[in-house]
């Protein structure tokens, strides 16, 4: 039981499990984040000690002391991956290696305590092991994992905790747009930025989401389902979604994302979709894109098609393009071909529906 790796999870299975019934009620419409499944995985950290305490055990609300430190300096991390029904009837992951590296980093920036990527990859396993009846067998639907950490520690002193409490917990899911697929509409903000040179941008940590409800807010104000961010410096590149990266595709076909400057997280899908649009003979430029460049190559005719993608997004076209500025729409406003075809690839190979040539895919 150390900082170290191996130690064993103990299992103590609810008592209370929900019933089949009520099960296939749920998973047949589950949205996205609003249902749970029976159990959670839980680990303890304490300095000096290491990693200890690793429990599966039935979901339930976690005690608190109010001056917990997390309550107070937000100090917490977290990933999103998911969980999927493959055609061979087994259960596949997406690259959860990837996640686990991210999850170090995140802990890293936040001065938190690193989690062994055996114990996180163990956990994922463990909670597939006992909540596998919850992984949805529907065409797209999937069981999105979410782990997280946080600083455990009472004490309001601001320095790093001295005790952390890693826990996973997981979400049946369909699409994470309210439309499903279809193109969204996105609101470039003027007033806020997410992530500035030097902080928390390429981080996975809760604080950048509370930092983007505002913009979010006033997204949905105008009519919009994601906010689009631009850099913090000069409010002039685009960096990313408040939740996805986001690709341009050029009529000649060449592809172009902003790259990872430090203040934009680095999307495992993101990463994903430029090996898989190089391997299909799209020239992919990471490099800085402008608003400026968006909307006139969007006008002139020069971009045509525009997408988001992360794993809760998977790969979802953009439609329209609000701001002060006014409107553009990409290409007629319809899911674009290059979009629709790179997100069927991915997702077949998530599905374990076609050849998975880069070990991408592990099953459970
Ligand atoms: N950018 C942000 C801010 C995100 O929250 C996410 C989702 O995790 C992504 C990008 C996409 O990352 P990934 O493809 O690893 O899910
Ligand atoms: C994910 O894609 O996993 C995310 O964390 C994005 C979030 C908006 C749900």
């Amino acid at each position: 039981m150390s900082g170290g790796g191996t130690i064993d999870f103990e299992i103590r299975p609810s008592s209370q499990p929900v019933s089949a019934t009520e099960r296939e009620a749920l998973l047949a419409n589950p949205g996205f984040g609003r249902i749970f499944t029976d159990h959670m995985v839980t680990i303890r950290y304490a300095e000096g000690k290491g990693w200890y305490d690793a429990r599966v055990e039935a979901r339930a609300p976690i005690p608190m002391d109010p001056a917990t430190a997390v309550l107070h300096y937000a100090q917490e991390i977290f990933e999103g991956l998911k969980a999927y029904h493959r055609a061979d009837g087994k259960i596949g992951l997406f690259r959860p290696e990837a996640n686990a590296a991210r999850f170090v980093e995140s802990a890293h920036r936040m001065a938190m305590a690193p989690l062994p990527t055996e114990l996180f990859l163990g956990s994922i396993r463990q909670l597939i092991d006992i909540d596998r009846a919850w992984v949805p067998t529907s065409t797209e639907g999937s069981l999105y994992l979410r782990p997280f950490q946080y600083a455990s520690e009472a004490f309001l002193g601001v320095r790093p905790a001295r005790e952390y409490l890693y826990v996973l917990i997981a979400s049946p899911v369909g699409p994470y747009f309210a439309g499903g697929v279809k193109p969204v509409t996105i609101w470039v903000s003027n007033d806020y930025t997410r992530a500035a040179p030097g902080g928390t941008g390429a981080a996975k940590c809760g604080g950048n989401y509370a930092a983007g409800l505002a913009a979010q807010a006033e997204a949905a104000e105008h009519g919009c389902d994601q906010v689009v961010y631009l850099d913090a410096a000069e409010r002039r590149y685009i960096d990313e979604l408040g939740g996805m990266n986001v690709f341009l595709v050029r009529k000649d076909g060449t592809m172009i994302t902003p790259p990872l400057n430090g203040a934009i997280l680095p999307g495992i899908t993101r990463d994903s979709v430029i090996t898989l649009a190089k391997e299909q003979g799209y020239s992919v430029e990471e490099r800085p894109v402008s608003i400026d460049e968006w909307r006139d190559g969007a006008r002139s005719g020069e971009i045509v098609e525009a997408f988001a993608c992360g794993t809760a997004a998977v790969l979802t076209p953009i439609g329209t393009v609000r701001g002060t500025e006014g409107d553009f729409l990409m290409g007629d406003g319809t899911a674009g071909q290059v979009a629709t075809a790179l997100r069927a690839h991915l997702v077949d190979i998530q599905f374990g529906r076609r050849p998975d040539p880069h070990g991408w895919t592990t099953t459970v």
